[in-house]
């Protein structure tokens, strides 16, 4: 057993190379369970959760909901949650500060308590991430919202159902306001709402336990508030994010993957540059299977955008791919600021790659490997991923912002072929 207090220590070591070949399948998305988890602190019964695998980020859901006064777990391949104990509507700065999720939490308890009180939320460093349309929205139900630079107070003792509209499609922001207003008596309209799966999945668990939404997956979500929720037993869908960047991998590296466990319509804009890019695509009932030779041409422009655009949880492995493939691609991250923190890490890998604003010009060239550190989640498997595709060894340092989101990612590749292992201190 690791020490896990080592895991800043954490690096990747990464002989590239080699070709994939076989089958994987993903777990529940990592962005339907978080604020599931958040979800079942509303519920009156024992929810269970699906196909859910402990990484990191939602091993620190489970503790803020423990730290509530909730019992929950890891059981059977899923999560177990009896939230009827929670006393307690405050969450410390330790916990919160762990992940940018736990603003959910806001919109569970107020919902539940009338009150919540919580730090301000962590998360990747990926560029200012304000929670300024969470606490918006929040104050057109009804609630006071006092915030003194480090706690979020919530007084929701007048909630009530509203009209409100979001200036900007937030999912964090949707999610919040679906959960605060599905146990508030009265009507709510969320115009402007985001789209993505991940809505429509918390759509469908709350309507499971005995709520009443309607709408999600368009920008218009309504909803009738209910007295109480009930427990259920739910299958969240696939992780659209892993997948994607399992068959990123794929094309990179060359071979024959099956991606199985995620609707292949969620991936519909990278199947598209994938194919772009020389890879065959052949999209499946249950999941998709990519082909290639590992011989790519430049997707060309690339551009971030909400759901059913281009997600920029892919931009970085995507701009990996970019950076080994023949040609000029044009990259544009429309959604964080700070979401180009793996180009300098590519560029020791020798990518040529120029940054202005939100725009990344990267002109394709051979790799080769290099000692590399991950800045934050995606990028961190973005760096993994460009290291499969050159020869030689190269490690990735920072693991511990992979393990965030992809649970035994060494592991899961080593099974298709791939030379890659995950060091500690304790083995260096
Ligand atoms: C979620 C996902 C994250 C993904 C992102 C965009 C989860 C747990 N995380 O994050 O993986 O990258 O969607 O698809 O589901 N914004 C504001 N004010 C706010 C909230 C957001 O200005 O109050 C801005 C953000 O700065 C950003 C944009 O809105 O520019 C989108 O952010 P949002 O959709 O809220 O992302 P998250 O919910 O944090």
């Amino acid at each position: 057993m690791k020490n896990r207090a080592l895991s800043g220590a954490e690096k990747y070591i990464v002989t590239g190379g080699a070709r994939l070949y076989g089958e994987i399948e993903v777990s529940s998305a990592k962005n339907s369970v978080l604020p599931l988890v958040a979800c079942s602190l509303m519920v009156n019964g024992e929810v269970f959760l699906s196909n859910c695998e402990p990484a990191s980020d939602a091993v620190n859901m489970l503790a803020i909901v423990r730290s509530l006064g909730g019992r929950c777990g890891f059981e059977n391949g899923g999560i177990y949650l009896d939230c009827r104990g929670v006393r307690r509507h405050e969450v410390g700065e330790e916990l919160t500060g762990r992940l940018r999720s736990s603003v959910f939490i806001l919109g569970a308890l107020v919902s539940r308590f009338r009150r919540a009180e919580i730090s301000y939320p962590g998360g990747c460093d990926i560029g200012p991430r304000p929670i300024d349309l969470h606490t918006s929205g929040l104050r057109s139900l009804g609630v006071r919202v006092c915030e003194n630079g480090e706690r979020l107070v919530c007084d929701g003792r007048d909630i009530r159902g509203g009209e409100l509209h979001l200036p900007m499609p937030s999912v964090g922001a949707t999610e919040n306001l679906v959960m605060a207003a599905a146990g508030t008596e009265g009507h709510t309209v969320i115009r402007g709402a985001a789209e993505e799966p991940e809505i429509v999945d918390l759509q469908n668990f709350i309507n499971a336990c005995g709520g009443r939404v309607r709408g999600a997956g368009s920008s218009r979500i309504e909803i009738d508030g209910v007295k109480e929720l009930h427990g259920t037993s739910f299958a969240p869908s696939g992780d659209r994010i892993a997948a994607g960047t399992y068959m990123i991998a794929g094309a990179i590296c060359g071979g024959e993957i099956t991606v199985r466990g995620c609707e292949s319509g969620h991936l519909a804009t990278l199947t598209g540059l994938l194919r772009r890019s020389g890879a065959i695509v052949a999209e499946r009932t249950d999941g998709v299977t990519v082909i290639s030779d590992g011989r790519l041409r430049a997707p060309g422009r690339i551009e971030t955008s909400p759901y059913p655009g281009f997600p920029t949880d892919l931009q970085s492995p995507m701009t990996a791919l970019a950076a080994g493939a023949k040609g000029t691609s044009y990259i544009i991250e429309n959604l964080f600021e700070n979401r180009f923190r793996h180009i300098p890490e590519l560029m020791k890998m020798g990518a040529d790659i120029t940054v202005c604003g939100r725009a990344a010009t990267v002109r394709g060239r051979k790799l080769h490997a290099a000692d590399v550190e991950a800045k934050d989640l995606r990028g961190g498997a973005a760096l993994v991923l460009a290291a499969l595709g050159c020869e030689g060894r190269s490690t990735v340092a920072g693991a511990a912002h992979i393990d965030r989101g992809y649970f035994g990612f060494d592991r899961k590749l080593a099974a298709l072929g791939a030379d890659v292992r995950r060091v500690s201190a304790l083995d260096m």
